[in-house]
């Protein structure tokens, strides 16, 4: 067989070039389209432990904040610099009710009211005229969530049905990661990664089977998309969900899954948001669920999730040396070194980027309907208590005389996904009932 032809090669020379980022997706300061899309939602700010007695100045979307939690126990998030003369409120003293500027006394309460300007009298003017910029906080289990838009707009907090599952624990982490977010959010809809990444490169790091090659395919969601990857793994198939909750949550399965027992809609053990502290630099926040029925061999470790630190490998740069981190790359070098913001002009997408494209495709299409003021779409719990999501783990004994080929692979991960799909208005037990009843059809 003939070579295939290909381009002359030692072309460094005429490949510099000077494309720019694409600003719609990955800036995300005030004002800029994504960061206003991103500022319609509740975002984790910080975890619950890193607020003790002082305040703390956090960056989130491009803006410098500050966040206490005053001496009646309600959290506040200020600007960074004081509305008198721009004194940083990290030296602030904590109140009773709100917090006090260090330099001349002004007093705000957690929504930025000034109680009492310094030394003006109490009913001075600037008390009814002047406002420190505050946002809301909501405190959800372990997390400090915000609120960075338009008041008007702000929407109800919603609760995910992963946050019910039973006899299972959380721990809350926040991972920082020094490139744009979008780099680490499509990272989840990129599924091929895993197998070269995570098991190729770099040998197996997390289950086995997740280094089996798959069949992928993507779907849309109520709540953004997910991606069903479909592999067999000996006597068995194994349909996994993974779903992106837009704009910017994720949800992904056991991290040590070996799909070697059959299970039905084993749900996730991670829910995190990729919140962009500015247009260079990423805080994953959220939570890694704890069970035995997501980890039977025990292999997970809580007490490696907190700050800057989670239990699987390559995801922070101070985990391990240079050396072995060129060695055995994980999710931080591969995404980290796309550049500080990765330029998709300069990208050759291929067949298996199907899953990116469709992502930064939806992000597109809602950042420009809110620039047209259409209505922005929040998470519906649909009358349910907790908001219905799409990432789960289906495994069943492949019945057929043959070893299932591509095609049945594909067949085997639409039903699961269609049933995982259309039973999100049922009961989460029933619903697992209604996947395994729909996967053990499939296999008959
Ligand atoms: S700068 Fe804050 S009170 Fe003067
Ligand atoms: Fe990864």
């Amino acid at each position: 067989m003939n070579e295939p032809l290909r381009p002359e090669g030692f072309q460094g020379y005429h490949r510099v070039g000077n494309a720019r980022e694409d600003a719609e997706l990955t800036h995300v300061g005030p004002g800029t389209p994504c960061g206003e899309y991103l500022r319609r939602y509740w975002q984790p700010v910080a975890m619950s432990e890193e607020l003790a007695d002082l305040p703390v100045v956090v960056r989130v979307l491009g803006e410098d904040l500050v966040l206490f939690r005053d001496r009646s126990g309600r959290p506040g998030l200020l600007h960074r610099h004081c509305a008198h003369r721009g004194a940083s409120l990290e030296y602030g003293i904590v109140a009773e009710r709100g917090i006090i500027c260090c330099y001349h006394g002004w007093h705000y309460d957690i929504d930025g009211t000034i109680l009492r300007a310094g030394s003006e009298p109490a009913d001075s003017p600037i008390c009814r005229n002047v406002v420190q910029g505050a946002y809301p906080v909501h405190e959800h289990d372990d997390l400090l969530f915000a609120y960075l838009g338009p008041p008007e707009d702000r929407p109800p907090f919603p609760v995910f049905d992963s946050e019910r599952m039973p006899d299972t624990a959380r721990k809350p982490f926040a991972i920082t990661t020094p490139c744009n977010w979008l780099q680490v959010y499509e990272n989840t809809q990129d599924p091929i990664h895993v197998l070269h990444l995570h098991a190729r490169s770099s040998g197996v790091q997390f289950g086995a089977a997740s280094g089996i090659d798959q069949v992928i395919e993507y779907q849309d969601t109520p709540l953004g998309m997910m991606n069903v990857q479909t592999r067999q793994v000996g006597e068995h198939v194994w349909v996994r969900t993974v779903d992106s909750i837009l704009p910017n949550a994720n949800q992904t399965g056991a991290i040590w899954e070996e799909a070697e027992a059959p299970k039905a809609f084993r749900r996730c053990a991670i829910l995190r948001w990729m919140v962009p502290v500015d247009d260079t630099a990423t805080r994953t926040i959220g939570w890694r669920f704890f069970s035995p029925r997501l980890d039977p061999r025990g292999q997970d470790d809580p007490t490696l999730v907190g700050r800057e630190s989670i239990d699987f490998v390559g995801q922070t740069e101070d985990e391990r040396p240079y050396e072995e981190r060129q060695r055995q790359p994980g999710d931080y070098e591969a995404q980290v070194s796309q550049r500080p913001i990765a330029i998709h002009a300069l990208e050759h997408r291929a067949s298996s980027d199907a899953g990116v494209a469709r992502l930064r495709r939806l992000l597109r299409r809602r950042i420009r309907e809110l620039a047209a003021g259409e209505r922005i779409r929040q998470p519906d719990a649909c009358g349910l208590d907790a908001v219905p999501t799409y990432c789960q783990d289906t495994v069943f004994r492949w019945r057929g005389a043959d070893r299932p080929t591509a095609e049945d692979l594909r067949a085997a991960g639409r039903c699961v996904a269609g049933a995982v799909l259309g039973s999100d208005r049922l009961h989460p037990q029933r619903r697992e009932a209604h996947v395994r009843e729909a996967a053990e059809r499939f296999a008959a």
